[in-house]
């Protein structure tokens, strides 16, 4: 399929990039993902056992290991989620056979039989070769079973939990560096008041030891949207205690938490409606950061995002409980918009977790059995990682146009541009109109610039077209050619609806 035909109707934008000016580094912690358990987004996603007929590494399955290599993924944040506060780690060592079932009862009290723990999650990040982010218990746990969890992962020498560890099959410590302590106190995670929460995160942050020299970066539970007050009382009370604070913040495209709607065939009024209230991270962090400024201007404590995503009603036939939705090119280009956001605030917020990685939420890979498909949001993820570990670059969005729906307006494009360590600029731009192809002039000043040398782009035919398994690359990423270069300027032809990728050298 192609959209890019050269069309005399497209709007006329120009963008000037100050490629001399490196404004903050974009963490690839940023690109994090968010596996819970919770329906099937480990058992069956990711983890189905040795002795499933699914081709497997080690219990894994293989075409989504293999998909997680080739994105990437920096970081893993596990086991939820509001599933972290009822969960007791050692109910997930040992023999799998001699695991205590317990049941899930936030996420649709099924039984959750342990078969995926510690050690499993921890393999996992090796063959992926991503970080672990471990959010621990705060709301049904003890400062003791916190600081017992750290110390079997991580204590090289000879206490009796360390050698249960090696008795379970791990030799060496982990060294696990990111821990959540608690998640969403305020509401699944305990339901507290930020002066209570605030008391007990300095209580257990006292006893979060760096064993064997294993350095710490520990996140304290935030709220989301506009809670400020919150962010600003746990920066206060107990900054000094962390290394970063987290933020969640959900699209629904409804703004009704009890009808959300649908994720397949929707019509313009919810694209528009999903593409707007994206826009409003960008007021969430800077008022959070803005608060923390007040207590940390020099943004030693980073801001973790780590819940965000477009959360609509389940899909039609699935369990309610287990929060599968479809993902459309809308939530594609929610995706996108959202890593330019953070990308732009990438001095205060430096990790970030989409929600959910496999089958929850706005996911990048849905599976059905042995069948498994690649989102348009995993395209999108896969085209971001040109920004990996780069510097934001300092940009002038001189001439943008509107996308406007009935009688709301926003700007129609959204972009990051970056610069790595070879010197080579990484631009990703999204164009939001569903209707309109635009023309962006990109002037790029304070560096000579060669060639082009990569250009990818992700677009579709309509905003709700979706990936299924029967057609698993109906949108998938294509070269992106319409483009000129005329010195140190490239004029870009996007078609409506597609977000696009590009290295310049
Ligand atoms: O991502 C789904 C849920 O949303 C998480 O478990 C919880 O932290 C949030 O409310």
């Amino acid at each position: 399929m192609h959209f890019f035909n050269n069309n005399a109707d497209a709007q006329q934008n120009r963008v000037v990039i100050n490629a001399d000016q490196e404004l903050s580094e974009i963490s690839k912690h940023i690109y994090g993902q968010f596996a819970e358990h919770l329906g099937r987004g480990i058992y069956g996603g990711i983890w189905v056992g040795e002795d499933s007929d699914i081709p497997n590494t080690e219990g894994y399955r293989n075409d989504v290991l293999q998909a997680l290599r080739d994105l990437e993924v920096p970081n893993v944040r596990w086991p939820g989620g509001c599933f972290a506060d009822e969960y007791h780690w050692k109910d997930g060592i040992g023999p799998a056979d001699e695991r205590p079932v317990r049941i899930n009862t936030h996420w649709g009290m099924v039984e959750e039989d342990n078969s995926f723990g510690t050690h499993e999650f921890l393999r996992l990040m090796e063959l992926i070769d991503a970080e672990p982010v471990i959010a621990m218990n705060v709301g049904s746990g003890t400062p003791r079973e916190m600081a017992r969890w750290l110390e079997y992962l991580n204590y090289d020498g000879e206490s009796t939990l360390a050698n249960m560890r090696r008795e379970n099959g791990r030799d060496e410590p982990w060294g696990v560096k990111y821990i959540g302590v608690g998640n969403e106190s305020w509401g699944c995670g305990g339901n507290m008041t930020v002066e209570f929460y605030a008391d007990l995160y300095r209580q257990y942050a006292t006893f979060t030891k760096e064993f064997s020299g294993h350095e710490l970066f520990r996140v304290a539970s935030g709220r989301y949207d506009t809670e400020y007050d919150w962010t600003e009382h746990m920066m206060q009370e107990a900054g000094d205690m962390m290394e970063g604070v987290s933020l969640h913040y959900y699209v629904i495209p409804t703004a009704d938490w009890d009808a959300k709607g649908p994720s397949i065939d929707f019509d313009e009024d919810l694209y528009f409606a999903g593409i707007q209230r994206s826009l409003l991270m960008d007021e969430y962090v800077q008022g959070h950061s803005n608060r923390m400024d007040k207590f940390d201007p020099e943004k030693n404590v980073a801001m973790v995002v780590d819940e965000w995503g477009i959360w609509t009603d389940p899909y039609p036939g699935t369990n309610p409980g287990f929060l599968e939705q479809q993902n459309s090119l809308r939530d594609a280009l929610i995706a996108s918009i959202t890593l330019d956001i953070l990308n732009k605030h990438s001095d205060r917020v430096r990790m970030a977790n989409i929600a959910q990685m496999i089958n929850v939420l706005q996911a990048m890979i849905l599976t059905d059995g042995d069948k498994m498909v690649k989102t348009p949001t995993y395209h999108v993820f896969d085209l971001y990682r040109i920004h990996h570990d780069t510097q934001l670059l300092h940009t002038h969005m001189m001439e943008i146009n509107e996308y406007s729906y009935e009688d709301e307006s926003i700007p129609v494009l959204s972009m990051t541009p970056s610069k790595n360590s070879d010197g080579q600029i990484g631009i990703t731009i999204t164009n939001k109109s569903p209707n309109t192809p635009q023309s962006v002039e990109i002037e790029i000043r304070g560096q000579q610039i060669g060639n082009l040398s990569e250009g990818r782009i992700l677009a579709a035919e309509h905003f709700a077209d979706i990936n299924t398994f029967e057609d698993p690359d109906r949108l998938t990423i294509e070269e992106f050619t319409n483009y000129s270069l005329n010195g140190n300027t490239i004029t870009l032809e996007l078609p409506p609806m597609s977000v696009a990728a590009l290295r310049v050298e």
